[in-house]
């Protein structure tokens, strides 16, 4: 079942939404070299609840952090570790979820830190168009599969392969509503966009085509190859006026901070 959502649920998940993104903008800039992602953990477990909010991925099936922080091979679920200490080169993802006032906001971003590989550059480039091009089919009457073969197709063309093991989804009263969403397959099949529909697009794009492996942490998924991977994550609403991005475009925030 999709929850449509009323104008004033709206209304509360895009403020969730936004101070979610204002976190991750400051957790972006806070990653630089000789920082821990353990320290950016607790940095993320601090803005969250100082904006009234607790995070939502603490104790979702387990998974004992608030932060997730994915360096280089690791796709997602990277468990953050005060040992794990940031070097000049990297490639680092970091998804962040919360729940304010019975809503939840999910999304993600991935930031070089300091000089990284023209490949990863690429990869982080590549990723962030995919999203630009499923954000682009969002509109009402669309199929659901619509933004998965924007998405796909995006990547395929550049060389790249998206991950075909984890999707984006609905959010709202919980982290993943229905619909699944997944980054790849051919167009005009699903359920069609309505308004009041609210969507994870989450696409995360690798090198290789192989298999991700799951670490015997049983959470940190990796690129079978173990070339880079990127990952970028955005709330989009689907409204008569087309798709608002709720969580507004955190990577673009972070490069004008940067500077
Ligand atoms: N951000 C992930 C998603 O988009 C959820 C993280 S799973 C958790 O679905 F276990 F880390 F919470
Ligand atoms: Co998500």
């Amino acid at each position: 079942m999709i929850a449509l959502k009323t104008a004033s649920e709206l209304e509360l998940i895009e403020e969730n939404a936004k101070l979610l993104a204002d976190i991750l903008v400051e957790l972006a800039l806070a990653a630089r070299p000789g920082v821990t992602t353990g320290e950016l953990d607790r940095l993320a477990d601090r803005l969250i609840r100082a904006g009234g909010a607790r995070p939502a991925f603490k104790g979702y099936q387990g998974y004992p952090a608030t932060l997730c922080a994915s360096v280089n091979e690791e796709i997602v679920h990277g468990i953050p570790s005060d040992r794990r200490v940031l070097a000049p080169g990297d490639v680092l993802s970091l998804d962040l979820g919360l729940v304010r006032r019975g809503y939840y906001a999910d999304a993600a971003v991935t930031v070089g830190i300091g000089e990284v590989t023209p490949v990863a550059a690429q990869l982080m480039d590549v990723a962030q168009g995919a999203l630009r091009e499923g954000v682009k089919r969002v509109k009402i009457g669309a199929r659901l599969s619509d933004i998965s073969h924007a998405i796909g197709a995006y990547v395929r063309r550049r060389g790249f392969f998206v991950v075909r093991e984890f999707v984006g989804h609905g959010i709202g009263r919980q982290l993943h509503e229905d619909p699944q969403i997944p980054n790849f397959g051919p167009p005009g099949r699903g359920p069609r966009l309505r308004e009041g529909m609210v969507i994870c697009l989450e696409p995360m794009v690798k090198t290789d085509d192989l298999p991700v492996r799951i670490l015997a942490d049983g959470w940190t998924a990796v690129t079978g190859s173990g070339g880079p991977a990127a990952h970028y994550e955005e709330m989009v609403a689907v409204l008569p006026e087309g798709p608002k991005v709720l969580t507004g475009w955190i990577w673009e925030e972070i490069w004008r901070k940067r500077k």
